[in-house]
C-alpha cells in the first residue's frame, strides 16, 4: 500500500506525477493559503505533508498521529518546532541550494534599485513629474561598483551574493559569519569583520541569515546607529532578523539612506506600515525564490525529500537540527 500524503499548495503537474508513483495523495489546489482548520483535518490520516511553510508545533502534531515527514517547499524552516518534531520522530526537510542564485539575483535587483533609485524614478516618470533637466542633482543616486558591501551571513546564498559583488561589480566585500571562511577569503579577497566594524564601513549592508533565537532582531537600533548615514540596507532573508521599528526610525531620522526589503516582520505587510509611505524604501512581497525554474526545482526537491523519507531512504535535505533522526 502506498503511503498517504497531503500537499498543501498547488505544484507543477510533473511533480504531482512523480508523487503519484510513490504515494496516495490529496492536494490543496487553490492559490489562497489553506485554512488551518482544513489542514488539521487533512493531516489526520497522512504520513507525509508537503507544505510551503510548515507551522509545526506540539499541538499541530497531535492532529497528525501518523505523520513521519514534513517537507517544506522552502529553504527556511523557522516555523518548525524541531524539539517537538524530534520527540515524535517526525523528520523535517527543506529545499536548500536550488534557490540560492535566484535569491542572490533579487538581492542585487534591490541593491541596484535602491542605490540608483530605479523604482522611485519609475514612479516619478509615470506620474508625469519629469520636467527637470537631465543632470538635476535631484536625480543623483549612489554607485554600486567599487562601493563596499557588507554581507551578514555568508551561507550558501551569501556566497552567491559575494560572487556577484566582487566579480560583477568590483565591490569591496566585507562579511560576517559565525565561522570564518578562509578559503573564500583567499580565493575572492573578501574580508572578515566583526558586525560593528562591518556596519561602520559598508555602503551596502545585506543581511542573509536564517531566523532563529540567536538571529531574531540581530539588527536593531544600535546597529542602524553604527551604519553610515548614506548606507543602503537590504533584507531578503526573514523580516524578524531586523527590529522593524528600529529600521523605520532609522529611515525617518535619516540615519541611513534607503532600504530594499523582500521580507517583513508581519507578512503580508500591514496596510498602515510606515515603510509603505517612504519613497526611499522598496517593498517586495517575499519573492526571493519566485521564478519559474526555481519554483519548479523547489517543488521537485520537496517531493523527493518526502518520497525518500516514506520509502526508507535518507532524504537528501533533512534540516540540520533533525539529522540525528535519519542516522
Ligand atoms: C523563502 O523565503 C524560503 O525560505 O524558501
Ligand atoms: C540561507 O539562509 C543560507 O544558508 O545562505
Amino acid at each position: 500500500m502506498k503511503p498517504k500524503v497531503f500537499i498543501a499548495k498547488p505544484i507543477p503537474q510533473e511533480v504531482e506525477d512523480y508523487i503519484a508513483q510513490h504515494c496516495e495523495y490529496k492536494i490543496w489546489n487553490k492559490e489562497e493559503a489553506i485554512p488551518k482548520s482544513e489542514l488539521l483535518k487533512e493531516v489526520a490520516e497522512v504520513e507525509g505533508l508537503m507544505t510551503p511553510k510548515g507551522v509545526i508545533t506540539k499541538e499541530f502534531l497531535t492532529y497528525a498521529p501518523h505523520l513521519k515527514v514534513v517537507s517544506n517547499i522552502a529553504v527556511g524552516y523557522d516555523a518548525f518546532d524541531t524539539e517537538a518534531m524530534r520527540e515524535r520522530r517526525v523528520i523535517g526537510t527543506h529545499t536548500p541550494y536550488v534557490l540560492d542564485d535566484s535569491v542572490a539575483d533579487l538581492v542585487f535587483g534591490l541593491l541596484l534599485s535602491a542605490g540608483r533609485r530605479i523604482v522611485e524614478f519609475d514612479r516619478y516618470v509615470k506620474e508625469g513629474k519629469w520636467e527637470k533637466p537631465l543632470d538635476s542633482r535631484e536625480f543623483y543616486g549612489k554607485d554600486i561598483h567599487h562601493a563596499t558591501i557588507g554581507i551578514i551571513g555568508l551561507g550558501r546564498i551569501g556566497e552567491k551574493i559575494m560572487k556577484r559583488a566582487s566579480a560583477g561589480f568590483d565591490m569591496k566585500v566585507l562579511y560576517h559569519n559565525r565561522s570564518r571562511k578562509i578559503e573564500l577569503e583567499n580565493q575572492y579577497g573578501v574580508l572578515y569583520r566583526d558586525i560593528d566594524d562591518l556596519l561602520r564601513e559598508s555602503d551596502y549592508v545585506v543581511v542573509m541569515l536564517p531566523l532563529n533565537e540567536s538571529t531574531t532582531h540581530i539588527i536593531g537600533k544600535g546597529q542602524f546607529e553604527l551604519m553610515k548615514n548614506d548606507a543602503v540596507f537590504i533584507n531578503c532573508s526573514r523580516g524578524k532578523v531586523v527590529d522593524e521599528q528600529a529600521l523605520i526610525s532609522a529611515l525617518q531620522n535619516n540615519e541611513i539612506r534607503a532600504a530594499g526589503l523582500d521580507v517583513f516582520e508581519i507578512e503580508p505587510i500591514e496596510k498602515d506600515n510606515p515603510l509603505l509611505k517612504m519613497n526611499n524604501v522598496i517593498t517586495l512581497p517575499h519573492i526571493g525564490s519566485c521564478t519559474n525554474n526555481t519554483r519548479f526545482d523547489m517543488a521537485m526537491t520537496a517531493a523527493e525529500n518526502m518520497v525518500a523519507a516514506l520509502t526508507n531512504q535518507t532524504p537528501p535535505n533533512v534540516v540540520k537540527e533533525l539529522q540525528d533522526l535519519v542516522k
